[in-house]
């Protein structure tokens, strides 16, 4: 029975054992791996310890190194130790964490996790929250639940008769918002026709001005959306500012804080987010700077009853248990893992200081990483390092600006061909940029120094190369 247990045990040792000897990037091509993998559904079957041997050899060279120390890309954590044994036991457990009497100790836990959270962000006590697949579907229980708020204070009661005929909703967002936010609002019901951007100021920040433009405009209910750190620059809103003229206004305020929501638990940092405890809702994800393995986010949301009002449902066979918390009355899954484990390990493992020194690294070392790279000819610092991300671009002399772009993806794409570090694009303010974003509790110093070596490397090698000859 516990053979393909071992195996997988071992293999998953070896993984993390060899994470900072080899290549950051995938080496295995789309075709190989389908050739591996695609093949006719077996008439028979093979033991389960060769099953887990042959997919772990099958699949090591198609892995990305993003659990590693030098992989910079998107905003993808690692996973710390504890929570990745937590991680573990929650599927060998195999409790379904939907309701208390399906799981009672995994229950009990979440609901700790969850008084945790609050607790470690500062967010108000009172709070409900949830543990879901990750932001998205946290924007999606959040927004929910001030959907239900806003159409009820206009006499509208959106889960019994829907959205037909009900008053028109806005919703303003930072002009940065994440695709994610767009999808659930979209999943909601409310259509991209209900966005009114918030334009923003050089540093990717709303202005207090812009906001009071835009509620000057809107009529019926409406719901800000705002950053607590934008994926590209790190921006975050001016809370204090923005959120009291929202409330006047009578807007639900919700905070896209997928990352930067974590800065709260830094000393160093959390100003920056001065004044977000006073929104309604926030969001934000395990499996991004508190690095618990995929997969997990946590909505959280001040007015419990809207909350609940949004999510719950009954069915005579639920078995509900008079004071248990039953995680189905806040998620918007039915059967579900209890994710919410690895987040109360994680939480036990590093304590307050342990968050707040991982933030507080994670922060120094992008510093260092876009300093040191922006320094090399050839670079330039588009970003300097807000919190966790900043941004760098690369350019040859005699070039036109979109030559520039193309360069700038070349040579991400060169960087991460070295296997050294690993580095991905985007567009800020219509030109290409390379994202340095840093949130894994692995990256060292060592690291810092090695991705900065291979950038110069990438960029010395491209200045003789035949193909970037001015
Ligand atoms: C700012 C921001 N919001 C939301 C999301 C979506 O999070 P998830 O992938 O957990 O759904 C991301 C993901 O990168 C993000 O960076």
């Amino acid at each position: 029975m516990t053979k393909a247990l071992d195996y997988a045990h071992d293999a998953a040792k070896a993984w993390i054992e060899g994470l900072d000897a080899r290549p950051v990037a995938a080496r295995a091509t789309l075709s190989q791996l389908r050739n591996r993998f695609r093949h006719a559904l077996p008439e028979t079957g093979m033991k389960a310890e060769e099953v887990i041997r042959w997919i772990a050899e099958n699949a090591n060279d198609g892995m990305l190194g993003s659990a590693g120390g030098r992989f910079f890309a998107w905003v993808i954590g690692g996973g710390l130790e504890s929570a990745l044994a937590a991680d573990w036991l929650v599927a060998t457990w195999d409790q379904n964490a939907a309701l208390y009497a399906c799981g009672p100790a995994v229950a009990v836990i979440e609901e700790e996790a969850g008084e945790w959270i609050k607790s470690l962000l500062d967010l108000p006590h009172e709070a409900s929250f949830a543990f879901t697949t990750g932001c998205q579907l946290a924007h999606v229980t959040s927004l929910a639940a001030a959907r239900y708020a806003v159409l009820k204070r206009a006499n509208w009661d959106v889960e019994n008769d829907g959205l037909f005929g009900a008053p028109r909703v806005t919703i303003m967002t930072n002009e940065q918002k994440h695709g994610s936010v767009e999808r659930a609002v979209r999943y909601l019901g409310f259509g991209r026709a209900s966005f009114m951007s918030l334009q923003t100021d050089d540093a990717g920040r709303v202005m207090p001005q812009a906001l009071r433009r835009a509620l000057a405009k809107a009529t019926g209910p409406v719901i800000v959306i705002l950053n607590a750190a934008d994926l590209n620059v790190g921006a975050c809103d001016p809370f204090a500012k923005l959120i009291p003229v929202a409330k006047q206004a009578g807007a639900w305020v919700h905070i896209d804080g997928a990352f930067g929501l974590f800065a709260r638990a830094s000393r160093r940092h959390r100003a920056q987010l001065e004044g977000v405890e006073q929104a309604d809702s926030w969001v934000t994800d395990g499996h991004k700077w508190l690095n618990v393995p995929f997969d997990c986010g946590i909505a959280i949301v001040r007015d419990c009853d809207a909350h609940r009002a949004a999510m719950t449902l009954s069915a005579s066979y639920i078995a509900a248990e008079e004071s248990a918390r039953d995680q189905i009355d806040w998620n918007p899954e039915w059967s579900r893992r209890a994710r919410g484990v690895p987040v109360y390990a994680a939480l036990k493992e590093l304590g307050r200081q342990g968050v707040e020194s991982m933030v507080d690294r994670c922060c120094a070392h992008c510093h260092a990483l876009v300093t040191g790279i922006g320094a090399l000819a050839g670079a330039e610092v588009v970003a300097s390092a807000n919190l966790n991300q900043g941004l760098i671009r690369f350019w040859k002399r005699g070039q036109t600006p979109e030559q520039d772009d193309a360069f700038t993806d070349e040579v991400i794409q060169r960087i991460n061909t070295t296997g050294e570090a690993f580095f991905s694009g985007t567009t800020w303010r219509g030109r290409r940029a390379m994202r340095v974003s840093v949130v894994n509790w692995r990256t060292c110093a060592r690291d810092v120094e090695r991705a900065i070596a291979a950038v110069r490397s990438v960029l010395a090698a491209i200045d003789t190369s035949a193909d970037y000859l001015i």
